[in-house]
């Protein structure tokens, strides 16, 4: 086995769960989903779809309808992109590493931006790129990216600089001119910019447009810009198990994208697209009322995490996740097991997205029932307490 392989660090999410398996009484929030199934109209689209009988290989990068709605949906909220831009994949991560395989090398540097969702460093590292990491740093409880330096990290070496904004896991999201900074520096030194927009549309700050969503380089790039945009429909259509996504590149990587999406998994399922192109036919009426229940989530957790005297918690302003520290407890692998067996309560230790995030606790707060946080908080409190 290649030794970076078999260096890879296993997941210390799956470690706390795995803790806790077998134990009904925990309540988890340790994974990055919604405890909401998808919504129906989704699942019957890929049921016909069965029925129909669509079971076969279909065209490397997506049906061509759904690369043109795709494109629509990309279009009503950022500038104009035609569906030969869109690379459909076989959800969010499978995208990530197509667009990472298709454009950083051996030896080629990376430069990531962290506290990040550790697929993103271990991509890269799988290529035997040289992978930089880039933190972000901690001011009044929140993340804050010092954009000069970063910009003094990607030089004309840099190959490649990934960023995932709204993040994953501290709720940290570029701003419109961060975004027009880096791309005028990436312009300058032929850096490709990766930017991980997954959870662009569980955004709560300001919106303009019929569209909210968090501010996007799609926003501010031109067609031929080095700009890969990853997306899914994992988040915002609650679709995490279909593993469905999609990539939209420059026109002169298309080619190279769906050789590539040949070599990994050749194609997307039909039937599971059909139930992407179902999703994005009623965007517009589901996303909105999913943002809203998020945001009572977020609401009702917030505040609540914050009044506890020994945390420190910053509001995020997109994703799903609340990430805080508990003073005295530096340890967070231990203190999130601790967590599960004494508290009955789950959620992932910050070491798991890096050094950088240790002494830190990651909650997602996407959940049907608010209530469940509320409960989530007073077990977190009486933990404390023990
Ligand atoms: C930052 C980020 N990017 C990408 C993904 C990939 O999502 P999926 O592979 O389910 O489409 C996730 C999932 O948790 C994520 O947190």
């Amino acid at each position: 086995m290649r030794a970076v392989i078999a260096q890879l660090p296993a997941s210390k999410i799956r470690e706390v769960a795995n803790a806790g398996l077998g134990r009904g009484d925990v309540l988890a929030f340790w994974f990055g989903e919604s405890d909401e199934v998808t919504p129906s109209f989704v699942r019957e689209a890929a049921a016909e779809s069965l029925a129909r009988g669509e079971t076969f290989y279909a065209h490397n990068l997506g049906l061509p309808e759904l690369r043109e709605a795709i494109a629509r949906y990309v279009s009503s909220m950022h500038r104009e992109v035609p569906g030969a831009r869109i690379a459909v994949t076989s959800s969010g991560v499978s995208g990530l590493m197509i667009a990472m395989q298709a454009l950083a090398g051996a030896g080629e540097e990376v430069v990531v931006v962290v506290p990040v969702w550790p697929n993103l460093t271990a991509q890269p590292a799988i290529l035997g790129a040289e992978v930089k990491r880039f933190a972000l740093h901690v001011r009044d409880g929140a993340w804050q990216l010092d954009l000069p330096a970063l910009l003094a990290t990607v030089t004309e070496r840099t190959r490649v600089l990934l960023v995932n904004a709204p993040n994953n896991p501290t709720g940290w999201t570029l701003t419109r001119e961060e975004q027009r900074a880096i791309l005028a520096h990436c312009r300058r030194t032929g850096t490709w910019i990766v930017a991980d927009e997954v959870y662009e549309r569980l955004w709560f700050g300001p919106g303009d447009g019929p569209c909210p969503a968090a501010p996007s380089f799609a926003d501010i790039a031109e067609p031929e810009d080095r700009l890969v945009i990853a997306h899914s429909f994992s988040k915002s259509f609650l679709m995490t198990g279909w593993r469905l996504g999609w990539l939209v590149a420059p026109a002169e990587l298309m080619d190279a994208l769906g050789k590539l999406i040949e070599f990994n998994t050749s194609c997307a399922p039909v039937f599971v697209q059909r139930g992407g192109l179902a999703a994005l036919a009623q965007a517009e009426t589901f996303v909105p009322g999913l943002v809203a229940r998020m945001r009572v989530c977020r609401d009702t957790l917030l505040p609540r995490l914050a009044a506890l005297p020994e945390v420190t918690v910053a509001p995020p302003m997109g994703g799903m996740y609340a990430f805080f520290r508990v003073e005295g407890e530096d340890d967070s692998l231990a203190f999130a097991k601790r967590l599960v067996a004494d508290g009955g309560l789950g959620l992932a230790p910050g070491a798991a997205f890096g050094g950088e995030a240790e002494g830190w606790l990651r909650w997602c707060f996407a959940s049907r029932d608010p209530a469940r946080l509320v409960q989530g908080v007073e077990r977190l409190a009486g933990a404390l307490r023990l």
